[in-house]
């Protein structure tokens, strides 16, 4: 038997091992046994009859399970190879995603992200085991605001804590989350523990960098010593009314008396056809269950709502029906941010304004990539040159130009134009226009990018992350052959080229393309000023009156 077997752990496994390593998962002592699984999934408990909503495994491929066995040692690394814990095998199977999926989130719907992992992005196999810690995972970010379960109890006991509301968050706090806060901890005499998830949270979501500078501006709001920040090194599932109650589980083991649940815990949004996946307070209910078992409060709070003319924060089931109240969605707050207005005072501190602007500038400030494709001749390179051009003259952001044979001279001179390598060459140039884009410049590509697959997968890294715009350069075949500058489909129709795009390669045309461009008879000039007013149009350059 082999004795230097490994797991790379990802992202969302490495939160799991920390939480189960610290005791923030206790009673868990390893990842899911298969008769724990079976029973959480179906019961929400484990096999001994404890309390536990949500399954914690560890999913491997089907080529590392060849390496296994029962009784095999293997060890779970992170990405830079430290081994962080061994694992003696105990359980090897197969479960059936799609029935995890329904009995732990009640859908198989991808858009729900728990289900987006279960079905598109882990693995088909559950090990379990005996797990041995050698080391936590390492952090270098906020050092004082981590700590385990032992060192926050000891910190509540230091500062003769007995009643610790804890909040849970994704998001920056603002003021309603204040008011609320402050106002439970009114009521029930109670310090607060401001204990946001920063392991994995919903695609999309504000770093976790930006929202603790936000916490922290925030805590200076609250009492002096009444309020705590820790960070929860969590990999949400978005699982609604059972994550709740894992939650909750994981408050009591950081020595926490009460939890504030709001409206849609942990939702995870809107399914395919519109619809939230659980109702607004399902959460709430079912925690409700719960709480004399799990040993923690339930602090069930209304959507907090802003009254003009209090100037004040109240639940919305506090409302008179004679008066007007104020919110602000997480889209209009991203409107606000696009468009660089002010965010209005009632809604949130200057302090986390600021935060939030210098984390997602208006969109003619932030990083953009705009990402040509189209056949070889069809244009692209002159008319992203000459764009090129015009963005250096405007001069609002640093540019730098990917055209295809650039980046086949400096990036990808070893690979051929095979669909595997071209797909390769395309995520190179995906890479580079996200680092751009992250840095807050502006990336041009120009490659032909024949594959959706590709072009989507670097419009869904790059959007992350910026601005990304799509222009599909619509040359016809004929014209580009007539043409045929570098007498390349000459060679092709010759056979001396094999694999060329549009002769004997296919090209898929852009589905999803922001800009369209049909060249016929109009001068590279023009072309490039259009595409720019388009570019202008969007708001990603500003307009010059
Ligand atoms: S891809 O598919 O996006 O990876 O291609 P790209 O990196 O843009 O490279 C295309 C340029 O390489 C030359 N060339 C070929 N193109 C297509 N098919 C085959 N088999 C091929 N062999 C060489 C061609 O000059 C392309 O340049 P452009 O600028 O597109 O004309």
């Amino acid at each position: 038997m082999k004795n230097n077997i490994y797991w790379t752990l990802n992202g969302r496994q490495l939160c799991d091992l920390e939480l189960i390593l610290l005791g923030a998962f206790n009673p868990l002592e390893s990842f899911l046994s298969r008769a724990d699984y079976e029973s959480v999934i179906e019961n929400m408990r484990l096999s001994d009859g404890k309390l536990w909503s949500l399954p914690i495994t560890l999913d491997v491929d089907d080529g590392f399970v060849q390496n296994i066995e029962k009784g095999s040692k293997i060890f779970l690394k992170d990405k830079e190879g430290f081994s962080l814990a061994s694992l003696k095998i105990n359980d090897i199977w197969q479960p059936d995603l799609k029935n995890e999926a329904l009995l732990v989130y009640g859908t198989t719907d991808t858009k729900h992200p728990g289900v987006d992992y279960l079905l598109n992005v882990g693995n088909n196999n559950y090990i379990s085991g005996y797990l041995e810690k050698i080391s936590l995972p390492r952090h270098y970010d906020f050092l004082d605001l981590r700590h385990s379960p032992n060192d926050l109890k000891s910190l509540f006991k230091a500062r003769n804590w007995d009643k610790i509301i804890a909040f849970q968050t994704r998001n920056p706090m603002h003021k309603a989350h204040y008011e609320l806060t402050k106002k439970a901890m009114l009521e029930i005499s109670a310090n607060l523990l401001i204990h946001p998830v920063v392991g994995m949270s919903k695609p999309g979501d504000i770093d976790h960098y930006t929202r603790t500078r936000c916490y922290q501006h925030i805590l200076d709001e609250y009492p002096k010593d009444s309020a705590l920040i820790s960070l929860l090194p969590l990999a949400m599932r978005m699982g609604g009314p059972r994550e709740a109650v894992l939650h909750a589980i994981i408050r009591k083991n950081y020595g926490c008396t009460h939890l504030i649940v709001g409206r849609d815990h942990a939702g995870p949004g809107v399914d395919s056809n519109g619809n939230a996946f659980y109702g607004p307070y399902e959460a709430q209910n079912l925690l409700s269950n719960f709480q004399d078992e799990i040993g923690i409060e339930i602090i069930p709070f209304k959507f907090m709502v802003f009254i003009p003319e209090r100037k004040e924060y109240l639940p919305i089931d506090e409302v008179k029906d004679d008066e007007n109240y104020e919110t602000l969605s997480g889209t209009e707050l991203r409107q606000f941010l696009d468009e660089g207005r002010d965010i209005p005072d009632w809604f949130t501190f200057k302090a986390v304004s600021k935060e939030l602007r210098a984390s997602r500038p208006p969109l003619n400030k932030r990083g953009l990539t705009i990402f040509f494709t189209g056949l070889s001749g069809s244009g692209k390179s002159t008319l992203a040159n000459g764009l090129l051009i015009k963005l250096m003259e405007e001069g609002s952001r640093p540019v730098t130009l990917l055209d295809g044979d650039i980046v086949r001279t400096h990036l990808s001179s070893e690979l051929g134009f095979s669909k595997d390598h071209r797909s390769i060459n395309i995520r190179r140039i995906g890479y580079v226009a996200s680092e751009i884009t992250k840095n807050g410049g502006i990336a041009i590509c120009a490659p032909i990018a024949p594959y959706e697959i590709d072009r989507d997968f670097n419009r869904s890294l790059i959007s992350e992350l910026g601005g990304f715009i799509e222009i599909y350069v619509n040359t016809p075949i004929e014209k580009c052959e007539q043409r045929d500058a570098k007498g390349l489909y000459a060679l092709a129709r010759e056979g001396k080229i094999k694999e060329f795009t549009g002769i004997s390669d296919p090209y898929e045309e852009p589905i999803n393309a922001e800009i369209v461009i049909n060249s016929s008879g109009k001068s590279p000039n023009k072309l490039v000023e259009e595409i720019y007013e388009k570019i202008v149009n969007m708001g990603f350059i500003e307009e010059v009156k």
